[in-house]
């Protein structure tokens, strides 16, 4: 079992592994008894500013779980709040923003809050689950990417079509970059908080990047992202670059730099790879509704990933997307599983 620690770590640095590591996104979350009990009796905001509350939910999946890595329970939108715009997590709604930003007297207007001072109790959440992991479990930290991040401050919630951000994007794309500029910058003091504080490794959600044509990306993106995933790489830890729907952007999320890019399920892995190239790593790519299905269904579908990750260094399991709230507890246990058994070299 020597080697449980290492595995995630040393396949994000695409080293050989004695099986393919494997987590899940929102493995820390609501599809778990034990996560509705907590928020039955606390806010989600609430979880997210208590470190211990936080750091519990944390090792809840590695307490059931073979999980090659902890992914800190927190929200990417925590980092919008000291910004001034009034965020709320409403009950069945998802996140508000309450003032979104749609002009550049709204841009100029966002606070600029060092993360050490406006987010202490993510920091002290990272040094609660380090002290419980040592070095047992890596811990992953994570930030929402630029894009994805001012989807939501320009829109006000989560979108369908991103009309106001393609609008402000296309309209005044000098206040855009202005935003993304705001936004790299404070997602870069983030992560190096999150790093000194003991995070082992960093994922950028970028969710809802794909609603872009590579033209767009190219404009409005790429050199945001360049910025920070450059600065992120400085911090010496292994950094995931994540988005869904993306088949289109691969080749240009790969420009943007991370040592892995998340795949979602929409690509075949190992075309996605090989437009990639093999000096980086990828990370997925199960629909996360196949959890539903039986187990000898899930077993099958892992095979075939496995598959099409031909053993080649540099894969870690997940799934193309966050699992799923109604997700059966015992299914997660047997993916878990069927990628160390199915991929065990
Ligand atoms: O992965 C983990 O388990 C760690 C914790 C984590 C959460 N959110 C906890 C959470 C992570 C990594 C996130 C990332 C996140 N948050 C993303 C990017 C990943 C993705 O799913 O695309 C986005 C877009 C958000 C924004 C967000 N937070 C939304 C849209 C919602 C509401 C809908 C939903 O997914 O639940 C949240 C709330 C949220 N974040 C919950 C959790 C456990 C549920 C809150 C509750 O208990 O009601």
């Amino acid at each position: 079992m020597s080697d449980v620690p290492a595995r995630f770590l040393r396949a994000c640095r695409r080293e050989p592994t004695d099986c393919t590591p494997v987590w899940l996104m929102r493995q820390a979350g609501r599809f778990l008894p034990e996560y509705r009990a907590l928020r039955a009796r606390h806010g989600f905001l609430e979880l997210c500013k208590t470190p211990p509350l936080a750091a519990e939910v944390t090792l809840l999946p590695i307490r059931r779980f073979a999980v090659d890595a902890a992914i800190l329970f927190a929200d990417i939108l925590l980092i919008l709040e000291p910004m001034g715009v009034g965020l709320e997590f409403a009950k069945g709604d998802g996140p508000v923003i309450h003032r979104p930003v749609r002009t550049r007297a709204d841009v100029e207007r966002l606070a600029r809050v060092p993360a050490s001072v406006a987010l202490p109790f993510v920091l002290e959440a990272i040094h609660l689950v380090r002290a419980e992991l040592g070095d047992r479990v890596p811990l992953i930290g994570f930030a929402g990417a630029p894009f994805t991040l001012a989807s939501y401050l320009i829109e006000g919630r989560g979108s369908r079509h991103y009309v106001h951000t393609k609008t402000l994007m296309y309209r005044e794309p000098q206040a855009w970059h202005a935003l993304m500029e705001r936004l790299v910058e404070a997602t870069v003091d983030y992560v190096r908080a999150q790093v000194a504080a003991g995070v082992e490794a960093v994922q950028l959600f970028d969710s809802w990047v794909g609603c872009l044509g590579p033209d767009d990306y190219r404009t409005y993106v790429l050199p945001h992202m360049r910025a920070a995933l450059g600065a992120i790489v400085q911090t010496g830890v292994p950094v995931i670059h994540f988005g869904t729907g993306t088949g289109a952007l691969l080749e240009l999320m790969r420009a943007a730099g991370g040592d892995v890019i998340g795949l979602d399920w929409r690509v075949d892995l190992a075309e996605a790879w090989g437009r990639l190239g093999a000096d980086v790593g990828v990370q997925g790519n199960l629909d996360p509704v196949a959890l539903f299905a039986p187990p000898d269904e899930i077993h099958r579908q892992v095979a075939r990933i496995l598959e099409r990750a031909g053993g080649r260094r540099g894969h870690i399991f997940n799934l193309g997307h966050g699992v799923l709230p109604e997700t059966p507890v015992a299914h997660v246990a047997a993916l878990i599983d069927a990628v160390h058994e199915l991929s065990a070299r």
